[in-house]
C-alpha cells in the first residue's frame, strides 16, 4: 500500500471519532416504543396467531430441509462416535498437532501462567484486553515481519470485519471468484458499490478487469481512491496456489499511480509454507506488497482464531468500527495460550519435520493412486480424476488433495470409506461445480505410509464394486 490516500482517509475517520469521544457509531434507527400492557390482561393461552406461528415456522423449515434432502445436499450432524477411530484424511489439522503435541505444549504454557482468567471478561475494547493478548499480537507481528497484528475469534469474523470496515465509499474491490465464503460475505456488506471479480487464479482475466477500471475509474488510476485486491494463497477446494507475483506486477504495470491494497488470506498456507511456516508472502519476501495478510489458526496451527497483519491505522480502525469485533467477547486465555504454544511448535525443528512428512505423504498418495493397476481404467473413463496431473512439477504440494468423482457419487464413496475406517469429506454442488464433485482428501503429518496405501486400496475397491460389480451366477444363486 502506498503511504498516501487510504491511511490518511482512515486516520481522518479515526480523528473524527476521537473528536466525538464516541467509540461506537450510534444506532440511528429508532425502535418503536413498547408500552407494556397490565399483567392481568395477558391470558394464559397465547393468542391464536402466536400458537399457529410455531407450527407454521417448523413446517416451513422442514419443507426447506426436505427440498435439500431431495437434491442430495442435506448436511447431517456427523456422528462423533463413527468418526472417533477413523484414520484422519479429512480434518484441517494437517500437521497433526491438535490432538497430542499441542496439548502438552499448551499445558506448559498454562503452568507458566497459573493465574489466568478462564473467561476473557468482555469485549477487547472494554475488559477483554490483557497484556497477554497485546504481547501475542506484537510477537506474531514481529515474527511475520508485519507492522502490527490484530487477533480475531475466527477467520470468518476477521474477513467480515475487514471488508465491511476498511474499503471506503468510492473505493474499488477486485477479487478472485473462488475466494472463501467469508470474503464473499464480507464484501456483500462492504461500503463501496464498485466490486468486480476475475477468473480464478487467472492473471489475464485480472488484467482485463484492471484495464476496464483504468478506463472507467480515473479516481483509481490517479490514486485519489483505493483499489483493493482480494485473493488466497492456497485455495481450499483445489489446493492450488495463487501466482502472487503475476498479480502484483500486473497491478503495478497497469495502474502504476493507483493506491493499491492487496489482501491475501493465508488460511491454508500458514504453518505449511515458507520459513517456519510463516506463509506464502513471507516465503517470497512480499510483505511490503500485501497491506492485509490474514492467517487463520483453525488449520495447520491446530487451534481457533485468526491474526490480521496490517498497518496500526488499519488495526485502530477495525478496533473502532468493526461491529463484529467490538460487540463480542474477546478471545479467552486458553485459546491465546494454545495459539502461542502452536507457534512455538510450528516455528521450530518439529514444525519442519512435520511439514516434510506432509509433503512425503502427498507424494506417496499420488504415487500409490497412479501406480494402482486399475487407476488408468477409472481415470480414462472419467470415473475418478485428480486435479493436479502434473503434481510432481509443483514447487509446493498442498495438503488439500482433491479426488474428482462422477456427479452424485462422492457421498457414497465417503460413506464407504468411513465404514472402512477412513475419515474424509465429500464436496458437492453448489460448493463445487456440478461436474467436479469430489472427495477433499487432506494428507496429514501423522498419516503413516501404510495408512495411505490402505486408503488408496479402499478407494479403488469402492470403484471396482461400483463400476464393475461381480456378475451374479443364476446357478450359484439358486443353490
Ligand atoms: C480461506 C479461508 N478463509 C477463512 C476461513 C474461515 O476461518 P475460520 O474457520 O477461522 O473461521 C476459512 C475456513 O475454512 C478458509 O478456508
Amino acid at each position: 500500500m502506498s503511504p498516501g490516500a487510504p491511511l490518511k482517509a482512515l486516520s481522518r475517520r479515526l480523528n473524527k471519532r476521537r473528536a466525538t469521544w464516541c467509540l461506537v457509531p450510534p444506532i440511528t434507527r429508532t425502535l418503536p416504543s413498547f408500552i407494556p400492557r397490565p399483567y392481568s390482561t395477558y391470558s394464559a393461552q397465547p393468542p391464536p396467531e402466536l400458537s399457529s406461528a410455531k407450527g407454521a415456522l417448523l413446517g416451513a423449515l422442514s419443507r426447506n430441509l426436505d427440498k435439500r434432502r431431495e437434491t442430495g445436499r442435506i448436511l447431517e450432524i456427523p456422528d462423533p462416535v463413527a468418526q472417533a477411530n477413523a484414520v484422519d484424511f479429512g480434518s484441517n489439522d494437517v500437521l497433526s498437532i491438535s490432538t497430542g503435541l499441542l496439548r502438552e505444549e499448551l499445558f506448559r504454557e498454562l503452568e507458566d501462567h497459573p493465574d489466568f482468567a478462564v473467561g476473557s471478561r468482555g469485549s477487547r475494547v472494554l475488559d477483554g484486553n490483557s497484556r497477554y493478548v497485546t504481547g501475542l499480537e506484537a510477537h506474531l507481528a514481529q515474527s511475520h515481519n508485519a507492522k502490527d497484528a490484530l487477533l480475531f475469534n475466527s477467520g470468518y469474523e476477521a474477513n467480515i470485519a475487514i471488508w465491511t470496515t476498511i474499503p471506503q465509499p468510492g473505493d474499488v474491490i477486485v477479487y478472485d471468484e473462488l475466494v472463501h465464503a467469508s470474503i464473499h460475505d464480507g464484501i456483500k456488506g462492504t461500503r463501496t458499490t464498485q466490486v468486480f471479480s476475475f477468473q480464478h487464479n487467472n492473471p489475464a482475466s485480472f488484467e482485463e478487469v484492471l484495464r476496464s477500471i483504468k478506463t472507467c475509474h480515473p479516481e483509481i488510476a490517479q490514486g485519489s481512491r483505493t483499489l483493493f485486491v482480494a485473493m488466497e494463497s492456497v485455495y481450499s477446494v483445489d489446493g492450488d496456489i495463487c501466482p502472487v507475483h503475476q498479480f502484483v506486477n500486473s497491478a503495478k504495470e497497469i495502474l502504476p499511480f493507483a493506491d493499491r491494497v492487496f489482501m491475501i488470506d493465508e488460511s491454508h498456507s500458514c504453518g505449511m509454507i515458507g520459513p517456519m511456516g510463516l506463509g506464502l508472502v513471507c516465503h517470497y519476501g512480499l510483505e511490503n506488497e500485501f497491506a492485509l495478510r490474514l492467517h487463520t489458526f483453525g488449520k495447520a496451527i491446530g487451534c481457533t482464531g485468526a491474526a490480521l497483519f496490517c498497518d496500526p491505522v488499519i488495526k485502530h480502525t477495525l478496533f473502532n468500527y468493526a461491529r463484529n469485533f467490538i460487540f463480542t467477547t474477546g478471545p479467552t486465555f486458553m485459546v491465546l495460550a494454545a495459539v502461542k504454544a502452536a507457534h512455538r511448535i510450528i516455528g521450530g525443528a518439529e514444525g519442519d519435520l512435520r511439514r516434510e512428512r506432509v509433503q512425503k505423504n502427498i507424494s506417496h498418495f499420488y504415487d500409490c493412486l497412479q501406480s494402482h493397476p486399475q487407476w488408468e481404467t477409472f481415470y480414462q473413463t472419467g470415473r475418478l480424476r485428480i486435479v493436479e496431473e502434473d503434481w510432481r512439477l509443483h514447487r509446493f504440494r498442498t495438503a488439500v488433495t482433491p479426488l474428482i468423482t462422477q456427479p452424485g457419487e462422492s457421498r457414497a464413496l465417503q460413506a464407504q470409506l468411513l465404514k472402512d475406517g477412513f475419515l474424509v469429506h465429500a464436496l458437492q454442488y453448489p460448493i463445487v461445480p456440478l461436474d467436479s464433485e469430489r472427495l477433499r482428501i487432506m494428507l496429514h503429518a501423522d498419516n503413516t505410509p501404510q495408512q495411505v496405501e490402505s486408503f488408496v486400496e479402499a478407494i479403488m475397491r469402492w470403484a471396482r464394486q461400483r463400476y464393475y460389480p461381480p456378475r451374479s451366477c443364476k446357478l450359484c444363486d439358486a443353490a
